[in-house]
């Protein structure tokens, strides 16, 4: 492997470590993913659990020219078109939920140097989802089965074991629900049967250093509220 091309970022050396470090990455460096590092990390996720054992996935692992075709498809449809998403996505939450979601906001815009009442510099920066945030590679999921509870959970198992492969090789990722947003655009530029839905992507590379954006980390609640031990 060409040591070059490794990030400064720490690699994650256990399971703990990449679980406590892992968060969403939103700065990317361009500098490509190695193929055998690509390979280690989807080939490994595979070994993840399902219902079972059904498999509900199916994954593009896409860089290069071809990525970038599709982060430019991507971006004109969410500034010509609205979302048509083939899941269906949440609508409704508990209001503790909507506190969390709303410090989120306020949190991403803050270190973005966004005004919250910007709409259009609102709009701007969640455009930077259709180009991956600037990462060498995209990743798409997508499934033919129908999308039951528990194909969401087997989906959610899969992209946690990609989100901290991926740490164990230095990479940083953010799962993305707005990848689904615009299945028709996926699936024109991947070739993909009209059965197989587009679930959701990520964006995954190694993170810019030096990021305002990259060194938020999203608080957690209370372990004393959440686990209870018998
Ligand atoms: C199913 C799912 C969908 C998500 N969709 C997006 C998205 O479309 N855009 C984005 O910037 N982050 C997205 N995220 C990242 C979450 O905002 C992030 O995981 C959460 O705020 C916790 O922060 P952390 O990942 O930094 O720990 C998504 C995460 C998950 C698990």
């Amino acid at each position: 492997m060409n040591q070059e091309l490794i990030s400064i970022h720490e690699v994650a050396k256990s399971v703990t470590e990449a679980m406590e470090t892992r968060h969403s990455i939103r700065e990317y460096e361009t500098t490509p993913i190695p193929e055998e590092v690509l390979k280690r990390i989807f080939e490994t996720s595979l070994r993840s659990p399902s219902w079972k054992n059904s498999q509900p996935w199916k994954v593009h692992i896409i860089s290069g020219a071809k990525k970038e075709k599709l982060a430019d498809s991507l971006t004109k449809a969410a500034m010509e078109s609205s979302p048509a998403p083939e899941t269906n996505w949440p609508e409704s939450y508990p209001s503790d939920a909507k506190k969390r979601m709303f410090d989120l906001g306020m949190k991403i815009y803050g270190v973005a140097g966004i005004d919250r009442k910007d709409k259009e510099a609102r709009d701007q920066f969640m455009l930077r989802n259709f180009s991956f945030f600037g990462a060498p590679t995209a990743v798409f999921i997508t499934s033919k089965f129908d999308l039951n509870f528990f194909v969401g959970i087997d989906l959610g198992c899969f992209l946690q074991s990609v989100l901290l492969l991926a740490r164990e090789e230095g990479l940083g990722t953010c799962p993305q629900a707005a990848l689904g947003a615009f299945p028709q655009v996926v699936r024109n530029e991947l070739n993909l049967p009209n059965d197989e839905k587009v679930i959701m992507g990520l964006s995954i590379g190694y993170p810019k250093p030096n990021s305002d954006l990259n060194r938020f980390h999203t608080p957690r609640e209370e372990s004393s509220d959440l686990l209870r031990f018998y």
